[in-house]
């Protein structure tokens, strides 16, 4: 595991985004899953930065989205398929034919959702996942259970996730309760990881994620067991972490 400790948040999405670039300018095909969050947003207008200076085309990429509420339209602000759009997908040259992300049509047609696992698989499988990380160890929305969940599926939000994420609604009740995630057994199939955390909120999970027992009551910790995963994280998110 690389474990890389940045002075803030700024030069914490400075480095992924330049692992990101790497990546991509090494195989102009790569598949790339790809995560929302309040975190990722600065390393993803890196790469509008980066695309716009002509440092990296994202014509030839496929890419796969962690996760989506349930029950909330593509075009309502707090949507992740918003969300790409507005971090991402607009300013850039991805294919929106091949910009994945799951959502209800694909749920409600069961045998096609069973498929967002097996299309990622078809698709080669992805090259690097980006991913955030929940004040309570949730990556994607795996939230902590009994045990670990292999392919995508629908999940039901934990009152702390739902109180985390009601920040970016007017209100919690507003908040969706259920939402569909790959499982972490889509996670752990990425040929590369790259997790980032910021700010105090994370350090608990960070500490525990990392430098704790591999337990599925804090998913992250499963990244342990991943064979190239980079973690960066900044000061403050690394501050209860045993490292110098
Ligand atoms: C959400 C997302 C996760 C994300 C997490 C942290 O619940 N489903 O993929 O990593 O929140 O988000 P933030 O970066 O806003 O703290």
């Amino acid at each position: 595991m690389e474990f890389i400790v940045t002075k803030d948040y700024k030069s914490m999405s400075t480095l992924a985004a330049e692992r990101i670039v790497e990546q991509v300018r090494e195989n102009p095909r790569s598949v790339l899953g790809l995560a929302t969050g309040s975190t990722p947003e600065g390393l993803y207008a890196e790469l509008v930065a980066a695309y716009r200076v002509g440092d990296v085309d994202f014509a030839g990429i496929t890419t796969f989205n962690l996760d989506e509420y349930c029950g909330l339209s593509p075009d309502h602000s707090q949507s992740y398929h918003y969300f790409m759009r507005e971090h991402l997908i607009s300013h850039v040259n991805i294919d929106e034919a091949r910009a994945f992300i799951p959502n209800e049509e694909l749920v409600n047609d069961r045998p096609a959702w069973e498929t967002y696992s097996a299309r990622m698989d078809a698709a080669g499988g992805v090259d690097l996942q980006l991913l955030g990380i929940g004040q309570n160890g949730h990556i994607g929305f795996n939230e902590p259970d009994d045990n670990f969940s292999k392919g995508c599926h629908i999940v039901e939000l934990t009152e702390s996730t739902i109180q985390a994420n009601s920040r970016l609604f007017d209100s919690v009740d507003e908040v969706p309760r259920r939402a569909y995630t790959m499982g972490i057994g889509d996670i752990m199939k990425a040929r590369r990881v790259i997790l980032v955390a910021s700010g105090d909120s994370k350090a608990e999970s960070v500490r525990d994620s990392f430098f704790g027992p591999v337990t599925p009551r804090i998913p992250a910790s499963i990244l342990q067991f991943h064979h190239n995963i980079c973690v960066i994280v900044d000061e403050a998110a690394a501050k209860l972490c045993p490292v110098g």
